[in-house]
C-alpha cells in the first residue's frame, strides 16, 4: 500500500532540542506532519525523530514520498500538484509594479535584488576586471560573489582566506590554477577551491574568460604576490561539467549539481538548471541563494514587486524570502544557483 499524499509540499517546523517528534508516514493523520494514530491497521508506523539543535528550522515531508524521511528531499515536486504554477496575468499579479533601475541594482522585497554586472562600475587589477554582485554590505548573511573578467595572460592571485570558494565559468576558456595545481576550464564549468587555497585565472586568448566567484561564509578577497603550493590533494577533483545524464527532474524544470559534496564542497552547493516558459507559484527556501541568469529572459517576483532579468544578471535571494522566477519567452531560462545552507535545489515550501 502506498502512503497518502497529505499535501504535496513540506511543513516548516521549528524544533525543540531533546523533544521527540513522530512523523506521520501513512499520510492519514489529521495532525500533519505528525502522527495522530490514524495509521492503525495500515501496516505503516510513524517515524521517530529526536531533535538535537534548539530552534533548528526543518521541513518535514508532507507528501510521504521523501527518500530522506522525515524531512523533505524535493520528491513532492514530481507528484501531482507538487510544482504549481501561477498566472502572471491574474488581476493580483497585474497590479504588481515593475521595479526599474538606472544603476546595477533593482531592489525587491525583503532584501532580494537583481544585480546587472553590465551596468556596474568595474575595478581593474592587472588582467582582471571585477565587481561585487553579493556581499554582507548588500545584505547577504552567507555569500560573497564577484563577477570577474580575465583578459589574456595570468590574472592576479586571489585568496579568500579560510572560505570555501566556488567559480562558475560563464564565458571563454582557459585554466584555473588552484594553489599550484592547474585545471583546464571552459564555459559552463564549475570549479571548487578549498579553504586556505588560492586561485588564479589564466586566459588563453580570444574573448575574455568570465566567471562568477562565490565565497562562503562571507569572504573578503585578498591579493597574493605568490601562489602558495598548498593544494589539498585529498580532494583532487575540482571541476565539474554539464552532463545531461546527471539531470534531476523537478516538475517541468530540471537541474544538475555541479559543485557539491561529491567534490568535497560540504558548505556551499552550485547547480545549473533550466526553467521552461512559466511562472512558478510563490514559494520559499531555507537557504540563501545567488541565481545567475545564463540565457533567456524573465521576471523575478516577490510579494509586492517584480523586476526584469536577462542573461548575465544575478538575483540575490535571502533565506525564507517568498519569490517566483518567471521565464517569459518560449526558450525558457537557463540558470546557475549557488546555495547555502543546503544541497538540494528542489526543496521548497
Ligand atoms: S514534501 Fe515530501 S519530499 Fe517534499
Amino acid at each position: 500500500m502506498d502512503p497518502i499524499v497529505a499535501r504535496p509540499k513540506p511543513f516548516l517546523v521549528q524544533l525543540q532540542a531533546g523533544r521527540t517528534y513522530y512523523w506521520c508516514r501513512c499520510g492519514r493523520s489529521k495532525k500533519q506532519p505528525f502522527c495522530d494514530g490514524s495509521h492503525a491497521g495500515t501496516g505503516f508506523e510513524p517515524l521517530k525523530h529526536i531533535a538535537q539543535v534548539e530552534g533548528e528550522e526543518v521541513l518535514f515531508c508532507g507528501c510521504k514520498h521523501s527518500g530522506t524521511a522525515p524531512f523533505c528531499d524535493g520528491a513532492h515536486t514530481n507528484l501531482p500538484g507538487g510544482s504549481p504554477e501561477d498566472d502572471p496575468d491574474s488581476a493580483t499579479n497585474r497590479a504588481v509594479p515593475l521595479v526599474t533601475s538606472n544603476d546595477a541594482l533593482a531592489l525587491l522585497d525583503g532584501g532580494c535584488y537583481v544585480f546587472s554586472p553590465s551596468r556596474a562600475p568595474m575595478i581593474t587589477r592587472g588582467t582582471l576586471r571585477y565587481c561585487t554582485a553579493i556581499s554582507g554590505e548588500l545584505g547577504a548573511l552567507y555569500q560573497t560573489q564577484l563577477y570577474v573578467q580575465a583578459d589574456a595572460g595570468a590574472s592576479p592571485i586571489m585568496s579568500f582566506g579560510d572560505r570555501h570558494v566556488i567559480l562558475f565559468i560563464s564565458a571563454g576558456e582557459g585554466s584555473v590554477t588552484i594553489s599550484g595545481r592547474r585545471f583546464e576550464v571552459t564555459a559552463t564549468d564549475g570549479v571548487y577551491v578549498r579553504p586556505g587555497e588560492a586561485l588564479q585565472l589564466v586566459h588563453v586568448g580570444g574573448a575574455p574568460l568570465e566567471a562568477f566567484v562565490s565565497a562562503c561564509p562571507l569572504g573578503e578577497i585578498t591579493w597574493l604576490d605568490e601562489m602558495p603550493q598548498n593544494f589539498d590533494a585529498t580532494f583532487p577533483l575540482r571541476t565539474a561539467s554539464v552532463d545531461e545524464q546527471q539531470r534531476t527532474a523537478m516538475g517541468p524544470r530540471y537541474f544538475q549539481c555541479l559543485v557539491d559534496k561529491s567534490v568535497g564542497s560540504n558548505l556551499i552547493t552550485q547547480f545549473i538548471g533550466h526553467i521552461p516558459q512559466s511562472k512558478a507559484a510563490p514559494h520559499r527556501h531555507l537557504y540563501e541563494e545567488a541565481i545567475i541568469v545564463l540565457a533567456g529572459e524573465g521576471c523575478m517576483w516577490t510579494e509586492t514587486r517584480k523586476a526584469r532579468v536577462q542573461a548575465g544578471d544575478v538575483i540575490f535571494l535571502p533565506r525564507k524570502q517568498e519569490h517566483s522566477l518567471q521565464a517569459t519567452t518560449s526558450r525558457g531560462i537557463d540558470v546557475v544557483g549557488v546555495m547555502y545552507p543546503g544541497d538540494n535545489p528542489s526543496i521548497n515550501y
